[in-house]
């Protein structure tokens, strides 16, 4: 090792937004733990003292009403969902050194202390708020579960906070006739009294809190604007049948979710602290700590991290965070996921079909510091897997480890024959640092690659599979090999922080201990390597739509298994229905081309067919639809024909396979089906309207 001075580490805590305990971890979810976890790897392999804690967040009415739906107690179901999320976090290599539940005897401690010395130094407010209750449920509904229809454009149907169809955003007391979703009955208003946490007192300390460093300039910015537009009091209680923990002092009041749900960051640290002699919880969470403090969030919720959650630390007399870290939201394809589109993909679905490394490998490539959205492109990640990750740095090892094993006994060279170059890729090393250390992840990927690049280079000019042809050159091949084999070692070391388990297994085949960062500044001289095993393999194009086949099935899946949803109209007469302008609106018909029609074995009136809907539907542009016309049509007489079809019904999974729309057909069966066909001249793709 060239450096002497010995440094004294950095003490560091880290936290990710805690999820909720309600559902699965999905891969929105994962680019914040995968963003958090590269980090907190980053740093301990540099050599500081970093602990990353997470918890699930376990309290609120959602959970109370999913145990209710199951059958189940809320301490069953936060105990189930604990370990599934346990489960995918651990499959994604994310690597918590605490993983607990905000529904823990420390949580309650903390909360109730940070709560008592809030309202001992003046800052809970009291009084009487009217809000929508559900007389049947006995409950207060909060605004999701009040439905009814838009006050400005009479969509029905529309949640009790904003119109999804005109975009109008109102009281849930201005929807005509609102429903709750929970019971189907009209919410009646009703009185209670609220506690209050007095936010505006604070605006002093958050104003220089906010321009401290602690934020990213647009999150600040956006801050800023929140100050200037006046604080409001933040309302912390809620009134009982509530999953959560109660005010001390006050019966049948609990603590709003989002009041216990980051102390839960504290409680998890101190759970951890009670197991390990070398963490003091004093040192990380007294007023004038030294150690440094990030919460890693997703864009959605600065206002609870950036305004609730540092006032309430500093009433306390804790510190505040050092920074919070908001990175924006994962994109499939280009939008939002969504369950109906099949693109909302859950973490296990993901982990039934491919390696969890290439898509850390992926969030890593598409990473900055900024709180932008990522679009997580399918056909864009397995193209840039493939040939950064086995194109480019696993092929310097496969194209140079042969010679090595085979020729020369698996031993290196006893020199370098490459100084220069190899000190190149060690100095890149201190940029690298820096970009992870800024969280700009795409900018370190960038510059490895670049490297590899430098690296398959130097191969291809060397050439050492023709080299080995010339009589009296062995030793050249040794050399240029084995300089291969040290700038692939350097390139894994700064990849170990995002491909964690890929690096230790090429640390296995270098026969090297696990490398910390300034492993970098040496180089392997006379050293004995293992035999090469492929690292990993390329993806096909095949996991990804195996994949995306079943997400669009569990959709399905869980529909059927939930309880049915109340209705909030009246059941009518199917045939005497009668829909509303807005309801034809939704259905979204369109021209496609029947590429391919199959039988279905066992299925007696069921084809299969592949349609072709044209460019404009991306990859959703094939579907496989199945249609009961196997007694009217040959599958045969099908094929290129173009006919109608619904392009945005929810895919449905059927006995033989998800089908994904519907084509439109009539008459009164067995051969008397026709499909509907449209006039020449139409197109694939042509809205039908
Ligand atoms: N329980 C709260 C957090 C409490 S922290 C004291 C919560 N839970 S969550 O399950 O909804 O979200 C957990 C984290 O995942 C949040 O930071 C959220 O922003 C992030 N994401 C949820 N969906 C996401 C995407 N589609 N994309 C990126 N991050 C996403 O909020
Ligand atoms: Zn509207």
């Amino acid at each position: 090792m060239s450096d002497t001075t010995a440094k004294t580490p950095r003490k560091i805590l880290v936290t990710s937004a805690l999820p909720y305990a309600n559902g699965p971890i999905h891969l929105g979810h994962m680019l914040e733990y995968i963003q958090t976890d590269i980090w907190v790897r980053f740093q301990k392999q540099k050599g500081e003292i970093c602990t990353y804690v997470c918890a699930d967040d376990a309290h609120g009415t959602a959970i109370m009403l999913k145990a209710e739906q199951q059958n189940i107690t809320p301490e069953e179901l936060i105990e189930k969902v604990k370990q599934d999320h346990l489960e995918d976090f651990e499959s994604f290599s994310i690597d918590f050194d605490n993983y607990y539940s905000t529904h823990s005897k420390e949580n309650k401690q903390l909360s109730e202390l940070i709560y008592k010395s809030c309202l001992d130094r003046g800052h809970i407010a009291e009084r009487e708020i009217t809000q929508a209750y559900d007389p049947e449920k006995e409950l207060f509904l909060a605004d999701r579960f009040i439905k009814g229809s838009c006050p400005r454009c009479k969509t029905a149907d529309q949640y009790g906070d904003n119109c999804e169809s005109c975009g109008a955003t109102y009281d849930a007391t201005e929807l005509i006739d609102p429903k709750s979703t929970l019971s189907g009955t009209t919410p009646v208003e009703k009185k209670s009294t609220h506690h209050f946490f007095k936010l505006p007192d604070f605006e002093e300390m958050l104003r220089q809190w906010t321009r401290s460093g602690s934020l990213q300039e647009s999150v600040a910015n956006k801050l800023a604007e929140w100050l200037d537009a006046g604080l409001k009091e933040w309302d912390i209680s809620r009134d009982a049948p509530y999953f959560g923990f109660e005010i001390p002092g006050l019966k049948g009041k609990y603590f709003y979710v989002w009041l216990d749900a980051p102390i839960g960051y504290m409680a998890s640290f101190k759970n951890l602290c009670d197991q390990r002699e070398d963490l003091d919880f004093s040192e990380y969470w007294d007023k004038d700590s030294t150690t440094e403090l990030y919460h890693f969030i997703g864009k959605d919720i600065i206002n609870f991290h950036a305004l609730f959650w540092p006032a309430m630390l500093s009433c306390a007399d804790f510190r505040v965070p050092t920074g919070v870290k908001a990175h924006g939201f994962v994109t499939v394809n280009g939008k939002k996921m969504s369950k109906s589109r099949g693109t909302f993909i859950k973490a296990r679905t993901y982990l039934n079909h491919m390696n969890p490394e290439y898509l850390r490998y992926y969030f890593a490539a598409k990473l900055s510091s900024g709180t932008e959205d990522l679009d997580l492109n399918l056909d864009d990640f397995m193209s840039r897997v493939n040939s950064d990750l086995v194109g480019k740095v696993v092929n310097i090892a496969s194209r140079c480890a042969g010679f090595i094993n085979k020729l020369f006994n698996s031993q290196t060279s006893s020199e370098c024959s490459e100084p220069e170059l190899v000190n190149e890729f060690i100095k890149a090393g201190d940029s690298i640092a820096q970009h992870y250390e800024n969280l700009d992840y795409s900018k370190a990927i960038r510059e490895i690659m670049a490297l590899a690049d430098q690296a398959n280079q130097y191969i291809n000019e060397q050439k050492p599979w023709a080299l080995i042809k010339e009589t009296g050159r062995e030793t050249d091949v040794q050399e240029v090999c084995s300089v291969g084999l040290n700038l692939f070692r350097l390139l894994m070391i700064y990849l170990k922080p995002v491909l964690p388990v890929t690096a230790s297994h090429a640390e296995q085949f270098l026969n090297i201990s696990p490398a910390l960062w300034e492993d970098r500044s040496y180089i392997l001289l006379g050293h004995r390597i293992n035999t090469f095993q492929p690292l990993i393999s390329r993806i096909e194009k095949q996991h990804i739509e195996t994949m995306m086949d079943e997400s669009a099935a569990d959709v399905i899946k869980e529909s059927q298994m939930a309880k049915p949803a109340i209705s909030t109209s009246t059941p009518v007469d199917p045939l005497a229905q009668e829909i509303q302008f807005e309801d034809f609106a939704k259905v979204d018909l369109r021209i496609v081309k029947i590429i391919k029609a199959v039988d279905v074995e066992g299925a007696d009136k069921l084809l299969q067919l592949t349609l072709d809907l044209g460019d404009t539907f991306g990859d959703k542009r094939l579907r496989q639809v199945f249609a009961g016309i196997k007694s009217a049509y040959q599958p045969e007489q099908l094929e290129g024909r173009h006919t109608v079809m619904v392009a945005n019904l929810a895919p449905r999974k059927m006995r033989f396979g998800v089908s994904d729309g519907m084509v439109l057909a009539a008459g009164p069966g067995n051969q008397d089906i026709w499909l509907l066909e449209p006039d020449e001249g139409a197109l694939p793709g042509m809205r039908i309207k």
